[in-house]
């Protein structure tokens, strides 16, 4: 795992935009994992912002995210459809069918979780995964203990992500405790990866993930069984690494495509 100091968690956010808008320009057919949560809204502004000034075109890309809430429908307030609406899909040119969500209303979940895993292999796979992480180190909604290998399923919410986010609901509001997410095995299956960490409440996870071992404890030390993941924390987040110095004085390194335009 390659750990990038961020000044800031703009700096964060500037740097990961940028990866995905030169990976876009070498691949206007890019298909991208897409997060939600407070941590990739620096990114996605970023996004939009590209586009509405014509220096990025969306109109063939395909997007895969990675978790939703279970029978929230998507006009939902607080549904991730109505999330990705709002804070990316409104600002760019791509069209709304190339936008896909896990299965999570209606009937036959199980094999609709496998149909999502298909369609991301008929669509190519995915070229670079975009990542946050809970304070427990979940990635998506694989909580801790999930499997290594999980592919797209129901989970159930660990009392900490409730919590977590419990303030987007009104008191009293039902929050919803299941989700379908993709798995840790699906997430790994991409060609690239950028996790974005921010924030003090997230230094113990992160110096586990990167620095401990891999276990299902902490779900996104997986990712350290990837070849390609960058890690861009800022400087509450990255205040427990022992390593810090170390990181500090590696190089970044520019996505490149292979002769048949992987990335
Ligand atoms: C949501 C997701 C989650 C979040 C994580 C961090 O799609 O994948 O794993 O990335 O819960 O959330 P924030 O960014 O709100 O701290």
């Amino acid at each position: 795992m390659k750990v990038v100091l961020t000044e800031s968690a703009d700096a964060g956010a500037e740097l990961v935009a940028e990866r995905i808008l030169t990976a876009l320009r070498a691949k206007p057919e890019l298909v991208l994992g897409l997060a939600t949560g407070s941590t990739p809204l620096g990114v996605y502004a970023r996004l939009r912002a590209a586009c509405a000034r014509g220096e990025a075109s969306f109109k063939h890309v395909r997007t895969f995210n990675l978790d939703e809430y279970l029978d929230l429908p998507a006009e939902h307030p607080q549904s991730y459809r109505h999330f990705m609406r709002e804070h990316l899909f409104d600002g760019l040119d791509m069209p709304r069918e190339h936008a896909f969500f896990p299965p999570t209303e209606g009937n036959d979940l199980l094999r609709r979780c496998q149909a999502y895993e298909d369609r991301i292999v008929a669509e190519g796979g995915i070229d670079i995964q975009l990542l946050g992480m809970g304070r427990n180190g979940h990635i998506g909604f694989n909580e801790p203990t999930s499997s290594l290998r999980s592919r797209t399923r129901i989970k159930t919410l660990d009392e900490r992500t409730l919590k977590d986010n419990a303030r987007f609901y009104a008191e009293g509001e039902p929050q919803p405790v299941l989700a379908v997410t993709m798995g840790i095995g699906t997430i790994l299956d991409a060609r690239k990866i950028l996790l974005q960490v921010t924030g003090a409440k997230k230094a113990k996870a992160v110096q586990e993930v990167v620095e401990g071992p891999v276990s299902s404890f902490f779900p996104a030390s997986a990712l350290q069984l990837h070849p390609r993941v960058e890690a861009f924390v800022d400087p509450p987040a990255a205040a427990l690494l022992r390593m810090r110095d170390y990181y500090a004085t590696t190089r970044g390194y520019e996505l490149k495509l292979d002769a048949e335009g992987r990335l």
